[in-house]
């Protein structure tokens, strides 16, 4: 088990060439012993990256690497005690699939015993138990990524990172290795860092998620916070599935108190929702985006603390067990989801109603967040 600490770490590629690649922009972060942690981003955010300087194969531009008390910044690959997955596999071709597992065990001096039993316990973790005997040329590209995620696994190492590793799986058969994965790396206390950007895959594994675009981190928290507390606009955006209805809005007068206005596309005015919950910095004519999670509407009329919208169906589609249906409430589009199939056809008029706590606010220009379900946001982690 280790900590692992990232204080202001930067990436630049070729940094004396007219055009450097700042890939990887400040990002601190700090692992809990025995911590999962996923980096989840779009392809190109820094990932990999970001991976790589822990692991020790790229260098590090800026800021300090720390697992537990110790700078390692400098150190060799081998001197890290860091095992990775990577993206690429690199397998070796002359070795078969067991020696490629055993290989750093044999190097560590590990009884052979023991190997054998170790290599045996991952193979079978992976369903890779019948290929051990082949190379790695003989195997699929799915068989190859399990080889090279049970080499990272067998090591039990005190930190293991592992680069999109089971990006070419079915998804049956991930949703099965995930499990299993978890386990083993919980039975183990392997504190890891696991690269994907399949965000069911990062919600259902990690601890905590690290969210990063365009080389920066944009929030470090766990599933339930960045569903429930999205730190920013983007994360907003980026996170749930269907993406969560974004509008552009503005704060204004009505009966004495405050509401949102929401507006169209065209910059015309939409529907309003009171905004009944005091907030420091929400003065009259402020630009901000408003944020609903598209399973918090409720089709039906509204209780205390709920608005009442009337929206007319656009789309309607039932996924065997829920249905995303999208509306049009005052030509502005919104999407709601329900758990039972609704026989709503297109131009039905349906009554929705929504609750005051499921309204996120962000702020127009920086896109960071105000308020979720009326309270204030506190300082994003980010
Ligand atoms: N060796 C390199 N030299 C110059 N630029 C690079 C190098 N490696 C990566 N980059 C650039 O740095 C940025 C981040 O790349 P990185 O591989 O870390 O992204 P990623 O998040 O892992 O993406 P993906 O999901 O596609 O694997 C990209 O813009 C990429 O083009
Ligand atoms: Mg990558």
């Amino acid at each position: 088990m280790a900590t692992l600490t990232l204080d202001a770490v930067s990436k630049i590629y070729g940094p004396r060439l007219s055009h450097p690649v700042r890939a990887v922009d400040t990002v601190s972060l700090a692992l809990r012993d025995g911590e999962l942690v996923g980096l989840l981003g779009s392809s190109g955010c820094g990932k990999t990256s970001t991976l790589r300087m822990i692991a020790g194969f790229e260098s590090v531009s800026e800021g300090t690497i720390r697992i537990g008390d110790r700078i390692i910044n400098t150190l060799r690959p081998a001197e890290r005690n860091v095992a990775m997955a990577f993206e690429g596999y690199a397998l070796y071709p002359p070795l078969t699939v067991r020696d490629n597992i055993a290989f750093s065990l044999l190097r560590d001096r590990i009884p052979k015993a023991e190997v054998q039993q170790r290599v045996a316990h991952v193979a079978a973790l992976l369903e890779i138990g019948d290929i051990l005997d082949r190379y790695p040329q003989a195997i699929s590209g799915g068989q190859q990524q399990r080889v090279s995620l049970a080499r990272a696994l067998v090591r039990r190492a005190q930190l293991s990172l592992l680069d999109e590793p089971m990006s070419q799986l079915e998804p049956q058969l991930r949703a099965v290795l995930r499990a299993r994965i978890k386990d083993y790396l919980i039975e183990h206390r392997m504190t890891t860092v696991f690269v994907t950007h399949d965000q069911t895959e990062a919600l259902a594994l990690a601890d905590r998620i690290a969210v990063m675009e365009g080389g920066r981190l944009q929030q470090f928290a766990s599933p339930t916070d960045l569903k429930r507390r999205p730190a920013n606009f983007f994360v907003a955006s980026f996170i749930g599935e269907p993406p969560m209805n974004l509008f552009p809005a503005k704060m204004v007068r009505e009966n004495g108190g405050l509401a949102v206005e929401v507006l169209g596309e065209d910059g015309t005015p939409g529907f309003r929702l009171p905004w009944p919950h005091a907030g420091r910095d929400l003065a009259e004519g402020r630009t901000v985006h408003l944020g609903i999670r598209a399973h918090e509407i409720r089709l039906g009329a509204p209780r205390p603390g709920e608005t009442a919208l009337d929206g007319v169906v656009v789309a309607n589609q039932w996924l065997g067990d829920q249905s995303h249906i999208a509306l049009a409430v005052a030509g502005v589009r919104l999407t709601i989801v329900t758990d039972r199939a609704l026989a709503a056809p297109v131009d039905t008029r349906l009554a929705l109603a929504l609750p005051e706590t499921a309204l996120h606010l962000f702020d127009g220009d920086s896109g960071l967040a105000i308020a979720h379900g009326g309270r204030p946001a506190v300082a994003a982690a980010a």
